[in-house]
């Protein structure tokens, strides 16, 4: 195992490439099952998770082949139905392959993913849509077996006790695309992740109207076709690193990022005191103010992203007066208050909101990393703290950010890994 080292108060400077979304690859990889034709996909990003989702493929049956960020996925057309609980236990987005198997092999033998520390995360959705879709459904023994003729098309409103779900979403979304006759998602998740996929099946031949909002209308085809397609920037990665530039007050600019997806934050930042611009693909950060304190409420798209939380609450805890931040998506992702607090910050939980009192400085601590977001957030905090941050189980971070060392150290920060 690895420990990430950071020498805090060092401010960045320069340009930071965003790579490609780990949250749209996940569910594009998983549609190539739903074609025996070569799928090439570009821009997927070097993470522990893109590389947990080849193994999944793999495992049921399909080449892939990885050259830098291309990747290329094909089948000799004999595909297993059964992803087994090593891989999906492992990371939840690989249950996203339930609705894609079904409609291709009429059949599918997925195991149940389990909660995290973020929360219960069921899959009442998920199931509950593909049902509709007309497949039997068994639970035996942390499995979910489904099974159907031939999927059937039907109007499913997919919102739950917590609004839309993203992965729900690509999962009935896929299994409608070679179902017979129309579906109707209604409550769909409206994530640029979703609308990414949408796109990429609209590449495969998939007949899909309603992109991008909560009603997606899919018109079943028979079969899909192999495509060349290019996965977005990672909206979330860029939101990490422009609350690492204001954590230290600091001006950088973004390549490769799509401020477009992030205007929940932009609109928060501009209320703190940060100015965001954009030209192009290319981001400018300034942070130089003294800031003002800012709550947020994190909801589904276009809200404020749950995925940006905790970051958002390390650049509160050093911004001077009271802020206060609620999560609507997962009520309890707070397990990085702790740790945070063991940097000197002083964030506590009354019921459903988190008070963040903000202080001058937080000091750098050994700090343990418990999930991917949380980290990221140890990460904003440790940059901008005084002293040393040794932040312990970063395969968290190597989950969701690509070559994140790399890039700080480009932008100037102190970073290195050790072994433990
Ligand atoms: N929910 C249900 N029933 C379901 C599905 C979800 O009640 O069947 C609830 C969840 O418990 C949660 C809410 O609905 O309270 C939203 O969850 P959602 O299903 O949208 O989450 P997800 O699809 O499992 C994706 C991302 C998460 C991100 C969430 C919310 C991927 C691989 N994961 O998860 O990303 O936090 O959407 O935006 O796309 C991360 O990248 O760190 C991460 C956790």
């Amino acid at each position: 195992m690895e420990k990430l080292i950071i020498e805090g108060g060092i401010p960045l400077k320069g340009e930071v490439k965003i790579s490609g979304a780990k949250n749209a690859a996940l569910p594009i990889m998983a549609a190539s099952l739903l074609t025996d034709e070569p799928c090439i996909l570009r821009n997927i990003p070097k993470l522990r998770d893109t590389a947990t989702m080849a193994k999944l493929l793999r495992s049921l049956g399909k080449t892939v082949e990885i050259e830098n960020k291309r990747i290329k996925v094909s089948s000799n057309g004999k595909i297993n139905h059964v992803a087994e609980y090593k891989l999906v236990s492992t990371m939840r987005g690989s249950f996203c392959v339930l609705g894609p198997l079904l409609a291709k092999l009429n059949k599918a033998k997925v195991s149940l993913p389990g909660g995290c520390v973020i929360g219960i995360r069921p899959v009442d959705l998920h199931l509950k849509g593909i049902k509709a879709l007309g497949a039997k459904l068994e639970i035996e023994n942390g499995y979910v077996h489904a099974k159907a003729r031939r999927l059937k098309g039907n109007h499913i409103y997919l919102g739950g006790g917590f609004g839309s779900s993203v992965l729900a979403t690509a999962n009935v979304l896929m299994a409608a695309t070679l179902a017979k006759g129309e579906t109707i998602i209604e409550s769909a998740a409206c994530e640029p992740e979703i609308e990414d996929l949408t796109n990429m099946l609209i590449a495969m031949g998939a007949k899909i109207k309603g992109t991008g909002s909560p009603r997606l209308i899919i018109m079943g085809v028979r079969k899909l076709r192999g495509v060349n397609y290019k996965i977005i920037s990672d909206r979330i990665e860029a939101g990490t690193y422009i609350l690492m530039a204001a954590a230290t007050k600091s001006n950088i600019t973004l390549v490769d990022a799509d401020i477009s997806h992030l205007m929940a934050l932009v609109d928060k930042l501009e209320e703190a005191g940060i100015k965001v611009t954009s030209e192009n693909d290319l981001v400018k950060v300034k942070c130089r103010r003294v800031l003002k304190p800012v709550s947020i409420t994190t909801y589904p798209y276009p809200g404020f992203p749950t995925d940006l939380q905790a970051q958002f609450m390390a650049l509160m805890s050093l911004v001077n007066g009271v802020s206060v931040i609620t999560d609507k998506v997962y009520p309890d992702r707070f397990i990085h208050i702790a740790e945070l607090n063991r940097m000197g910050a002083q964030i506590r939980r009354e019921g459903f909101n988190t008070i963040v009192q903000g202080v001058k400085t937080l000091h750098g601590a050994p700090v343990m990393a418990s999930d991917l977001r949380a980290s990221a957030a140890l990460v904003v905090a440790g940059l901008a703290a005084k002293g040393k941050t040794e932040i312990h189980r970063i395969y968290h971070l190597d989950r969701g950010y690509e070559s994140l060392d790399e890039k700080l150290s480009a932008l100037g920060a102190k970073v290195y890994r050790e072994k433990e």
